[in-house]
């Protein structure tokens, strides 16, 4: 079977998290029907208010499905969904494509890719960036592993949720990719952060470093969102620190699995480790600065 093009095809959706709900939206807002699932059954509300239907496992999602669409937190999350008593994999249908947007290890998206494939469906990894204000103005980036052909079907998808897709080669080719971009994401908030703590350690205001970043070669688009939470140790989570400790995580499996050292990595990984330890509350990856200020 394969799927009827445009907004009929039906689209199932498992996640609904701070990236899940926008993405959903904007699929009913481009007139798709629309099934959703979530672990937690009150963060599909907004969802079926706007049309969604709530299925009653991932099962029943994939089952009524042309297209299913994942973006759950991890690696156990995603095997969880997938092959637990009524995951997602047992209801999927034939000629269906399963699109996953979390960001997990490209080994599970090769593994996903084998068991989507027994079941006579095609799968493309496609980890997203774009943050949850790309994901509320349907301006993300897919970074996408898996064939041309099933990726040409669903571009029409991708469009309604985001502005870009990159065709980056096999199945778990999006996740490396992700997995690199996240790691220079992390290191340049770190790097922020540390420079603040010179700066402001030796006695000079920190908006002044940032005034004159914004004019020089470090200025970055992350730092022009995040500097200002750094500056005001505001830190609501938008892309939680917890997932980007987790991003650093599979990006230093990877490596270790083939034998690439990332020194810098690994370091960044022990600051945000200690952030991550001492949190109380789920606060965005900024807070790396709480470093700095026991
Ligand atoms: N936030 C960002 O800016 C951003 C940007 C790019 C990529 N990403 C990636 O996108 C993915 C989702 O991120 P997010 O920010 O939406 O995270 P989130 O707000 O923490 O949502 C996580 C989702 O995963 C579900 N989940 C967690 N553990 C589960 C389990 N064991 N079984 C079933 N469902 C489970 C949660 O269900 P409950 O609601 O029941 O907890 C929720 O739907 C992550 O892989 C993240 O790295 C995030």
């Amino acid at each position: 079977m394969t799927p009827a093009p445009g907004p009929q095809q039906k689209i199932g959706l498992i996640g609904l998290g701070l990236m899940g709900r926008p993405m959903g939206l904007n699929l009913l807002k481009a007139g798709y029907p629309l099934t959703v699932w979530n672990r937690t059954a009150s963060r599909a509300e907004a969802l079926v208010a706007a049309g969604a239907k709530l299925a009653k496992s991932p099962r029943e999602v994939a089952a009524s499905a042309d297209v299913l669409l994942t973006i759950v937190s991890d690696p156990p999350a995603l095997e969880e969904i997938l092959w637990s008593k009524d995951g997602a994999l047992s209801g999927l249908q034939r000629g269906s494509i399963y699109i996953d947007s979390s960001t997990v290890s490209p080994a599970l998206a090769r593994k996903i890719a084998a068991a989507c494939a027994e079941r006579g469906a095609r799968f493309l990894d496609a980890p997203v960036t774009g943050g949850t204000w790309g994901a509320e103005k349907g301006e993300l980036v897919f970074m996408v592993g898996g064939d041309a052909e099933s990726l040409k079907e669903i571009e029409p998808i991708l469009g309604a949720m985001g502005k870009r897709w990159f065709h980056l080669g096999p199945n778990g080719a999006g996740q490396i990719i992700k997995l690199a971009m996240n790691m220079i994401l992390a290191l340049e908030v770190d790097a922020l952060a540390e420079a603040l703590a010179l700066a402001t350690g030796a006695g000079v205001q920190g908006e002044k470093l940032v005034e004159v970043m914004q004019s020089s070669m470090a200025r970055a688009p992350v730092l022009d969102v995040k500097a200002p939470l750094l500056l005001k140790g505001e830190y609501a989570p938008s892309f939680p620190l917890r997932l980007m400790h987790k991003d650093l995580g599979l990006a230093l499996d990877l490596a270790n699995q083939i034998g690439v050292p990332l020194p810098a990595t690994a370091a960044a990984r022990e600051t945000y480790s200690a952030v991550k330890g001492a949190a109380r509350e789920d606060l965005d990856y900024a807070a790396v600065m709480k470093f700095w200020k026991k």
